[in-house]
């Protein structure tokens, strides 16, 4: 069965994850802005992995465009964000970004990381305002994302893990 990884990452998290899966399973790994859905046709098995920027999967359009061609092979998503897993939060996000046919598709999340120091002056404004508005708020009462993001404004956060990946090289291993 022949594979391949196409990703999409702002800030190297998903690349990260994209690439540890690379090694795991062997598959061809490319960078959405460097694949044309033409190749698409010499894979058996296409893994999408985006990062969550305002609860939208990037680059999720890449599957809805393709779906014709996809149908026919096994595909497999997975999306990297701030956010804890929780299972309420990952359903209103799978219910969000993978409408229509796109909902038989199996969806993994992989924790990512936060670095507001690192980010490009437009994120990194929207994150400290946010955190800001937060700073009202009873923690007990944010969202996992929320959360997240409040302690990414303290320190470096980077909860990337290879075993976050086990679950998605299963399903490559089922296909
Ligand atoms: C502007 C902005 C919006 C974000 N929105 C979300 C979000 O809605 N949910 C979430 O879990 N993480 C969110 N994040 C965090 C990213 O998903 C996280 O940093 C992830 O690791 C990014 O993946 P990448 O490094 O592959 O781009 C956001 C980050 C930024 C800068």
């Amino acid at each position: 069965m022949s594979g391949i990884i196409i990703y999409k990452s702002k800030y190297g998290s998903t690349k990260k994850y994209a690439e540890w899966l690379a090694e795991a399973t062997g598959f061809d790994c490319v960078e959405l802005s460097n694949f044309s859905a033409k190749d698409l046709g010499k894979y058996d098995i296409v893994v999408y992995g985006g990062g969550i920027y305002a609860s939208g999967i990037a680059g999720i359009s890449f599957i809805k465009k393709n779906y014709a061609v996809l149908s026919g092979k096994k595909t497999i998503v997975f999306c990297c964000g701030a956010s804890a897993f929780d299972q309420k939060w990952f359903d209103s996000l799978r219910e969000l970004n993978m409408k229509d046919e796109l909902a038989k598709i199996p969806l993994y999340y992989c924790r990512g990381g936060c670095d507001l120091e690192n980010m490009k002056f437009a994120d990194r404004t929207l994150c400290k305002m946010l955190i800001k508005s937060l700073s009202k708020k009873d923690p007990k009462d944010m969202e996992v994302w929320e959360t997240a993001l409040v302690e990414a404004g303290q320190k470096k956060s980077d909860w990337t893990d290879r075993a976050n990946l086990e679950p998605v090289i299963r399903e490559c291993q089922t296909a």
